[in-house]
């Protein structure tokens, strides 16, 4: 090779491997790590009460490891009297009893910290507890706690009796106002009645808040799934002559279903999206003091279009990430390819361009992806929110494809199940199947918990589906998992691009790549087989090498299969690579 030669192919090495180094840096610590959702009073118990803990997640950090992922969201671990499980919190600034102690939390995130792995934990701003001080001080009179909650005058009905002051309804059913003698007022309760609102229209409210995430921050979290986010803010009633107004009905006949009524009051207010923007701002202080990005994930089952407004408006930042929750909301087991690209295809439409994407399959407040798609498309699941392009977000259990538990009417315990009062029905609102307890192995209680009874039984079939099992299995759930979550280190899908195709109405595809590296994924969401031609994505041609294949497939690592007539089985999901 001749000298000029020479001297053009090192300057090509160097701005290739310059090229690839730019690239790498702009990504932060939360853009390529795996999150993982821990519920903590099922994940493990290591006292023996049958209620998960602090150190029981302690003990289990080595598991986060050995999956790969890089950080963990706590559901709520604070102080509360578990009307809904923690979500109504009555001391934001201390730790629930049977999760542990304070120093148990430390220990947690130290423990996490060697370990590298981050610790988000869940910010409940919408409610607090009827049985908090603040609560109980509002009650007393005390003025300053008093208008930390939402109060209205209740209405006379034509017989004399007091009725709330309008029709608004609780997610939780039936009116979200709640008398209390007291103070001769209603409370607005948009959850259960144990969670009254908090009233952001009080600047100390505000800044209490602002409070607790500093709080937090300064223990050293590294960011907070919001809860619940769209029911902030309810309209000024100063725009109504100092009254809420009844929302408009919607048709639906169930007066005391959420749906009776359209929110137009009490969800997706302006003043709503502004305060994300205010926390982002809390959050950037503490980067801007150490540089370490706290996260923050915004819960809102919202249009795309309202989605999107948490990423930030104009100049103003917001969450990094708005739940995306298509393949809860959108898809099921019965949905097409096409649906399946549909729904897909839609945050990566409407979100900034100079925003990530994120992938949510499972969360405790919907079924599981074996329940809701089915076993079999687990991996093939996994596979699309692992490789999408964007953050990847794993509900416990889901790495080894948990099913939800049959909960007797007797042991319900969730209040979106008991209060429909419907011992048959009560199954399709329960979230109690999606929390049952963790599945460690074969031993008593799925290796959860020594205890004679755990919170929630332990659901039907653990004694094959769990860790330790799948652990020694070469092709098992959590196998795929792992070599999902190792894969994602590449380039293709660390910063390649995304392109999608419904092959057909059952088998759906879609391609990654960078340079010259090509990836596709291919899941077939039926049990029929079929042959597909994967050279309509360009570029995808010849010999296709398979990378990993779901577990029913009998395709093992490195078959060479060919790209314009591969055989997919019924259910089979495959990731294979252009050779
Ligand atoms: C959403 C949480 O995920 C859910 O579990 C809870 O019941 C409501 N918000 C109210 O906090
Ligand atoms: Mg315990």
């Amino acid at each position: 090779m001749g000298s000029n030669m020479r001297t053009y192919w090192i300057l090509v090495c160097i701005v290739g491997l310059l090229a690839q180094g730019i690239a790498q840096e702009e990504l932060d610590w939360w853009e390529t790590t795996v999150f993982y959702q821990i519920y903590p009073r099922s994940f493990k118990d290591s006292d023996g009460d049958g209620i998960g803990d602090l150190n029981g997640i302690t003990s289990q950090l080595k598991y986060l490891k050995e999956l790969g992922v890089g950080a963990t969201w706590l559901s709520p671990i604070f102080k509360s009297p578990m009307y809904d499980f923690g979500y109504d919190i009555s001391d934001f600034y201390d730790i629930q009893d049977e999760y542990g102690t304070m120093e148990d939390f430390e220990n947690l995130l130290s423990e996490a910290k060697e370990l590298d792995i981050k610790i988000i934990l869940d910010f409940v701003p919408n409610h607090g507890s009827n049985e908090s001080v603040w609560f109980e001080e509002a009650l007393r009179g005390h003025e300053k706690y008093y208008d930390y909650f939402v109060w209205e005058d209740g209405v006379e009905d034509e017989n004399g009796n007091l009725q709330p002051p309008n029709n608004w309804r609780s997610v939780f059913r039936k009116s979200a106002w709640e008398y209390r003698e007291e103070v001769g007022k209603y409370y607005l309760h948009q959850f259960v009645i144990g969670q009254p609102d908090l009233n952001y229209r009080n600047p100390d409210v505000v800044e209490e808040m602002k409070n607790v995430i500093r709080f937090w921050l300064d223990k050293g979290v590294a960011g907070f799934r919001v809860d619940a986010i769209a029911h902030l803010f309810e309209v000024d009633k100063e725009l109504f002559d100092g009254k809420y107004p009844d929302e408009p009905l919607t048709g639906n006949d169930d007066p005391d279903s959420y749906d009776y009524v359209d929110h137009i009051y009490t969800k997706d207010q302006d003043e709503t999206f502004d305060m994300v923007y205010q926390w982002r701002e809390v959050f950037d202080e503490y980067k801007a003091k150490d540089g370490l990005t706290r996260v923050m994930m915004t819960e809102a089952y919202s249009s795309p279009q309202l989605t999107m407004r948490y990423f930030g408006e104009g100049d103003r930042e917001g969450a990094q990430m708005p739940f995306n929750f298509v393949l809860i909301s959108d898809v099921n087991g019965k949905s097409s390819a096409h649906e399946i690209k549909y729904a897909l295809d839609k945050f990566m439409t409407f979100k900034p361009v100079d925003k990530l994407a994120n992938w949510v399959a499972g969360n405790h407040d919907n079924n599981r992806v074996a329940s809701r798609f089915s076993p079999e498309l687990v991996d093939g699941i996994n596979m699309i929110v692992l490789l999408l392009p964007g953050v990847a977000v794993t509900y416990m259990g889901e790495e080894i494809g948990m099913v939800d538990g049959f909960i007797s009417w007797e042991d319900t315990v969730d209040p979106s199940g008991c209060n429909t009062d419907d011992p048959i029905n009560y199954v399709y609102s329960s979230r109690d199947p999606e929390r049952t307890p963790f599945q460690w192995n074969a031993d008593k209680n799925a290796g959860f918990s020594d205890a004679n009874k755990t919170w929630l039984p332990v659901a039907d079939g653990y004694e094959t589906l769990n860790v330790e099992v799948q652990r020694n299995t070469d092709q098992s759930h959590l196998n795929v998992y792992k070599a999902l979550v190792q894969l994602r280190g590449q380039q293709a899908f660390r910063h390649g691009r995304y392109e999608s195709l419904a092959l057909n109405s059952d088998v759906f595809a879609f391609k990654r790549w960078y340079n010259s590296e090509n990836y596709v994924v291919v899941v077939n969401f039926r049990s029929q087989e079929y042959t597909v031609d994967l050279t309509y994505f360009d570029n995808v041609i010849g010999d296709l090498e398979v990378v990993i294949s779901s577990i029913q497939s009998p395709k093992t690592e490195g078959t060479i299969v060919q790209a314009d007539r591969v055989e997919v089985l019924g259910s089979e999901s495959l990731v294979l690579k252009v050779k």
